[in-house]
Formats: structure tokens, sequence, C-alpha cells
């Protein structure tokens, strides 16, 4: 198994797990220095493209932003999303989870529970495809922003839902809006780390969108703590940046690259 994600399994019942998504090089370098795990999530749909829902996000998307990122990775482990429509069946969900894969040269592939795709997930990790599965809110497959998991039944639903994924060999699992009491049944029952993201402390992980976290998506409903307001840093340099362009205080002399000896 890879030693990525055993350093990941043995956190469980010990030490958090600390998740960030990322789209970018740049962004990935900082990341890598602090977080366990790196998500290439198809988030970047609206993030980055400005589009409604998810579902337009692409093979090409996923593997050219996980390229990037895998630029500015090393230590912690970098995990891709695989898009909607991508694995509909186990030998398309094969032939597109190695390609991201192979492509990128990450370690493993998220994939959105639809209640019905165990069989999915199951086939990738025999051919030994490390898998993270995610329920609860998946935008995938479902329209509604919502909590779940806030009856028993729909408890039970997903503690189900969740043993099922486990039950495929996916090392974790991603629980999205989930009320306090589901995520403390489902963390507590599965061997495998739990990532909350809106599903209270009662996860063995957390992750956040970083655009969102970092206050610059516009994105934030309550469960996003904006760890920095980094609308409002850019915005400020942005302003003066314009405004030395008009006065002609930029550039100056220093900024020039006239003079500089290049090594040939
Ligand atoms: O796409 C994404 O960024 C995600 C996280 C919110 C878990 O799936």
């Amino acid at each position: 198994m890879n030693k990525k994600i055993i350093k990941i399994l043995i956190k469980k019942n010990k030490k958090k797990i600390v998740c960030l998504t990322a789209y970018s090089k740049s962004i990935a370098k900082i990341l890598d220095k602090y977080v366990d795990i790196i998500l290439v999530g198809d988030s970047m749909a609206s993030v980055l493209y400005g589009q409604k829902t998810t579902h337009q996000i692409s093979m090409e998307n996923i593997i050219q932003h996980t390229l990037s990122v895998k630029k500015g990775t090393s230590k912690c482990l970098l995990v891709a999303d695989m898009p909607k429509n991508s694995y509909k069946n186990k030998k398309q969900a094969e032939k597109n989870a190695k390609l991201i894969l192979k492509k990128t040269g990450c370690d493993a592939v998220k994939l959105e529970s639809n209640s019905k795709n165990f069989k999915i997930l199951e086939t990738l990790v025999k051919k030994n495809i490390p898998v993270m599965g995610h329920i609860g809110y998946t935008p995938q497959f479902k329209k509604k922003f919502k909590i779940y998991g806030q009856t028993n039944s729909e408890t039970a639903r997903l503690l189900n839902e969740a043993k099922l994924i486990e039950k495929t060999g996916a090392f974790s699992i991603v629980l999205e809006c989930l009320s306090p009491e589901a995520a403390k049944k489902i963390t507590k029952q599965l061997k495998i780390p739990t990532i909350g993201i809106g599903s209270s402390l009662n996860c063995d992980g957390q992750i956040l969108v970083t655009d969102d976290m970092l206050g610059i998506s516009g994105f934030y409903p309550k469960f996003v703590k904006k760890f920095a307001n980094l609308n409002r840093v850019i915005e400020k340099a942005v302003k003066k940046y314009t405004r030395d362009v008009k006065l002609r205080k930029f550039p100056k002399t220093n900024n020039f690259l006239h003079g500089t000896k290049f090594r040939k």
C-alpha cells in the first residue's frame, strides 16, 4: 500500500487529518507544508470556471489541474476528483481512473456515492487504484444543499452507505453536510477515516475549499470559516498598482530588466 495512505490510516482515533483543495502549483506548494491531503476537487467548477454545478467538469480539466498541483506537492497525499459521468460503469471508471493516475502522478481518486455505485468503487480498489468515497451532499448527484442525517432513518441509511463504501476497500470517506449525530455514528463505526465538510467536529479529519477559507471565492455557507480575507488583500494591492501605474511611479529603474546580465 502507498506509504502516504498508511500515514493517513494510522491517524484514525489519534490525530486529526487536515485536508484542503488546490487547483494550481502555487497554492499546492503552500498547502503541502502543512496539510495531510490535497484534493483537486471538481469544486473548481464554481471557483475557477464560474459554473453553476460541477457537472461540466471534464477529464481534461481534472488532469490539467492535477498536473499543476502535483508540481507543487511532495509530502502530502494527492487525491483527484473523478468528474461526473466519468465512472458510469466499471469499465469506464477503470479506464478513466487509470488515465488520471498515469497522466498526473496523483495518489488516489475520489468518487461520489450515488448509493448504488459500490461495485464501481470495488472494481477500482481491486485494480490497485486507491479510492476515497464521498457521501451526504454529493453535488454530482444531489440538487439539494441541506443537512443530511437529521432523522434516525436517514442516519441509518447513511451509516449503511458508509459501511458499504468501507467494504469496497476505499481508504477514507468524505462526509459532506451531515448532522453531528450522523457524523459521530459513522466515524465511530468505520475503521477507515472520515473527512468532514460541514459535518461538525465528529469526524477524523476536516476539509474545506481553500478559496472559501481564504475569503476569495464569494461562497461562504455557515460551515466555512474565513481564515483570511484575501479579497481585501488583493483589492488593496491592485488599487496600489493601478495608482502607481497612473502616477508613473511604477516601474522604477530597479524594476527594469535593462542592464541585467543573463547567463548564456
Ligand atoms: O470538489 C470538492 O472540492 C469536494 C470537497 C468539497 C470535498 O468534493
